[in-house]
């Protein structure tokens, strides 16, 4: 195979086998529930059960599990003091990367693979990340960061947390129902650093700060504020078509558009078009909605590229009243339970993953000392 024959950037290669998620006909399911019956009847913390575990809990396991993470939400006092220690330059990605690095210095168990230690601090790292993403966000504001509320959801609590008051329940359930969306992927670049490093035999959180990362970049996980910026600069729904015209000119990607292998359309971003509406019809400002479904149409004519799961996120975000900077650990905060799946399945079927690369440098050369060169 030579480099550039097609599968530059491994297109279309089979890397592993994995029974969490599957892409197949555009439909996109965890362990064989289509996201959309998940989206609408399921919740995030089953719906990290069932990707955990392959299978739908019953009411007990899910009250135990809730239990469990419920148990596990609160940061150590340390955790918080090491994050006021940062000054307020770093982004919140920033942030949340060293903040996970460090909950791992208190939480650890036996680290690697043992299946049980592999539990607990799977739990842990679920329980806790939307606590540290609400504490970052109030700490880098200069407010106290605030206790979880045990009676409360993950997607309810992070809205408790951010903001220090109860969201609306409608607010917690279409949070909930975009972590859903948003919690697995198959073989995504963030899930396939996971699994290379869950492949060495690195401990879990090594594995997980990892996939966060390879998150972070604006091809992944950092478009949805890329739109948030597009959406932004855009001067109404008059205005999409002058701006994509320049963005065109300029050679700039639009953000939160094309997929490396949904062709025929995210589904989704399908969904999350539907949250977006939803909001838009409760909100007085349409305009993220109305500019977002303008823009929708005229890349489509233009580029022939259709939405991904990050153009209505931040329409979805910005209606629910959550700062930018805050997207992509909101990501995270969702993809953690997908990235803790297919770390564990890599550890319960391992083998070091080490391709090759075809060289392409100089051949042999003579070293050439100092004063020759
Ligand atoms: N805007 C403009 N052009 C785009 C584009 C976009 N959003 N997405 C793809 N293209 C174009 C590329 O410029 C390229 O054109 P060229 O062959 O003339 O150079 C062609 O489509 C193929 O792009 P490539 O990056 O090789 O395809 P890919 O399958 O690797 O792309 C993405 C997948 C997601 C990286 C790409 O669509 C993208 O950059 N999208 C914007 C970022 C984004 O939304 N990321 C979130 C992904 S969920």
């Amino acid at each position: 195979m030579k480099a550039g024959d097609g599968r530059r950037g491994l297109e279309g290669v089979v890397a592993t086998t994995s029974a969490v998620s599957s892409i197949i006909d555009g439909t996109l399911t965890y362990r064989g529930y289509g996201i959309d019956d998940l989206a609408q009847h399921s919740t995030f913390e089953e719906t990290a059960y069932l990707l955990w575990t392959g299978e739908l809990p019953t009411a007990s396991a899910l009250h135990t599990f809730r239990t469990e993470i419920a148990a596990a939400e609160s940061l150590d006092p340390e955790v918080i003091r090491l994050l006021q220690g940062f000054p307020n330059s770093g982004t919140p990605m920033e942030w949340l990367r060293t903040g996970i690095s460090a909950l791992s210095i208190r939480d650890r168990g036996a680290g690697g693979a043992d299946p049980d230690a592999g539990r607990r601090e799977a739990i842990g790292i679920l329980a806790r990340f939307p606590t540290l993403v609400a504490a970052i966000h109030r700490l880098r504001n200069g407010q106290e960061a605030i206790s979880p509320d045990p009676e409360l959801s993950l997607a309810a609590n992070f809205l408790y947390m951010l903001r220090g008051e109860r969201p609306p329940k409608v607010s917690s359930r279409i949070l909930d129902e975009v972590l859903i969306l948003h919690a697995d992927h198959e073989l995504n670049a963030s899930t396939f650093a996971a699994r290379v490093a869950a492949s060495t035999l690195a401990d879990l959180y090594s594995a997980v700060v990892a996939a966060l990362c390879t998150l972070t970049g604006p091809l992944h996980g950092g478009a949805a504020e890329g739109v948030h910026r597009m959406l932004t600069a855009i001067d109404g729904v008059g205005g999409v078509t002058p701006w994509l015209q320049g963005a065109l000119e300029r050679r700039e990607r639009v953000m939160g558009f094309g997929h490396r292998v949904y062709k025929n359309g995210d589904p989704r971003a399908r969904r999350l078009k539907r949250l977006s509406e939803r909001l838009a019809s409760m909100s007085d400002d349409q305009r993220w909605y109305d500019v977002s479904v303008r823009l929708e149409g005229e890349v489509a004519r233009t580029l022939s590229l259709l939405p991904n799961v990050d153009f209505y996120s931040a329409s979805v975000y910005t209606y629910l009243d959550i700062p930018p900077q805050l997207f992509t650990p909101i990501f995270a905060m969702s993809r953690v339970a997908g990235w803790i799946a297919h770390i564990m399945e890599q550890y319960a079927d391992n083998r070091l993953i080490r391709p090759r690369a075809e060289y392409v440098g100089h051949t042999y050369r003579t070293y050439i000392g100092m004063e020759n060169r």
